[in-house]
């Protein structure tokens, strides 16, 4: 059996109070009473009426200041309130209203006007239950696709970057099949982008955009790339052209990344004194980003194996940045990179060359049988 619909009845005059319980009662509802403003904001909360009858008077919080609670309360805000009482200047009326009142009703009470009152208020309220409850349900399903939405982009991002990665590790395959000196020096970049007090998204960028500073190698004729030997000066030319291929080749992205990148292909072999490629920038016109790259580059080419020389031990090479610090390199990267020269030695460890790597099982092997 469906049950019987609640009012709660608030006034601290125990005659009105009976005499409404009486006609509510005759009409098939099921009163919840409450002699206080306390008590009845009590009872909302734990009666949970579809209509709530409400005096202005009461011995502790005025009918209005609990009227407008309860309609500031979300769970509440559909409940309708009827102010019962006896005041009926038109200035209560319309202080009533305006603390959210459904309907005003002067004692004494009209009990057919109470009733039809009453049963209207429980139409409008049904409505806007229904209301709130669709309202609920688009939420939901808002919330739900929006974070579908989410995954989906993330999944996305994620494809992009590592789309991008490879693309980088493509141009470099020629002279470093392995890899590993994008994995050791995009590492570097990003350490020495937050050292030098860059904010997480620009490392994020930087960590990302820089495998693909020598992309323009892919149109370096391999006789040049992987030749032997010191270059000619046209050789050497040509060779300097990466910069501006790999800058043509990432160019017109809207992505920061690959803008990101644009930027380190085409600017990493500026030199900080003016002396570099392609345009002879200087200083400070060189972007930062560029300027990460070329150190972090630099020092990852001269402790790698390549085919025309062996690589340089740490010290040398530290030795090196030192003096070209302010000619080659920017003084501030430079410090930097001293500073966290622990953090790039373990990046150096773990991405070691395979050749670094085939070499020391050697050794351990040669070791071992020494035992
Ligand atoms: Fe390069």
């Amino acid at each position: 059996m469906e049950e019987p619909t609640k009012i709660l009845v608030v006034d601290d005059d125990p005659v009105n109070l009976m005499l409404l319980e009486t006609i509510l009662q005759q009409l098939g509802y099921q009163v919840a009473k409450a002699v206080t403003g306390t008590e009845a904001l009590e009872k909302a909360q734990t009666e949970k009426p579809s209509i709530i009858l409400l005096d202005i008077m009461l011995p502790d919080i005025s009918g209005f200041e609990v009227c407008k609670i309860l309609k500031s309360k979300k769970e509440l805000s559909t409940t309708p309130i009827v102010m019962v009482t006896a005041l009926g200047d038109r200035e209560s009326k319309l202080k009533g209203l305006e603390v959210g009142a459904d309907e005003y009703l002067v004692k004494p009470i009209d009990r057919v006007e109470l009733l039809l009152r009453v049963k209207n208020l429980l139409k409008v309220k049904a409505y806007n239950d229904y209301l709130e409850g669709i309202k609920d349900l688009l939420e939901r399903e808002v919330n739900k696709r929006t974070q579908e939405l989410q995954e989906a982009y993330k999944k996305l991002d994620n494809a992009y970057l590592e789309i991008i990665q490879r693309l980088g590790r493509a141009a470099e395959y020629r002279d470093d099949e392995t890899g590993e000196h994008i994995q050791r020096m995009s590492r570097y970049c990003q350490i020495l982008a937050r050292e030098i007090g860059l904010s997480l998204e620009e490392q994020k960028e930087i960590l990302y955009a820089s495998p693909m500073h020598d992309v323009g190698k892919i149109g370096i004729p391999d006789s040049i790339l992987l030749k032997q030997g010191p270059l000619t000066n046209e050789e050497f030319e040509i060779m300097k052209r990466h910069t501006i291929i790999g800058a043509e080749i990432l160019s017109g992205s809207q992505h920061p990344v690959l803008k990101m990148a644009e930027t380190m292909a085409l600017t990493h072999h500026e030199r900080w004194d003016g002396k570099g490629y392609p345009h002879g920038l200087q200083g400070e016109e060189i972007p930062m980003e560029g300027r990460i790259c070329g150190l972090a580059d630099f020092f990852d080419a001269c402790t790698s194996h390549r085919i025309y020389r062996p690589a340089m031990d740490n010290r040398e090479v530290l030795e090196v940045i030192k003096r070209e610090s302010g000619r080659h390199f920017d003084p501030l990267i430079v410090e930097a990179f001293f500073d966290i020269f622990p953090e790039i030695q373990e990046i150096q460890k773990t991405f070691q060359d395979s050749r670094a790597k085939s070499t020391l099982k050697i050794l351990e092997s040669l070791k071992k049988g020494d035992e």
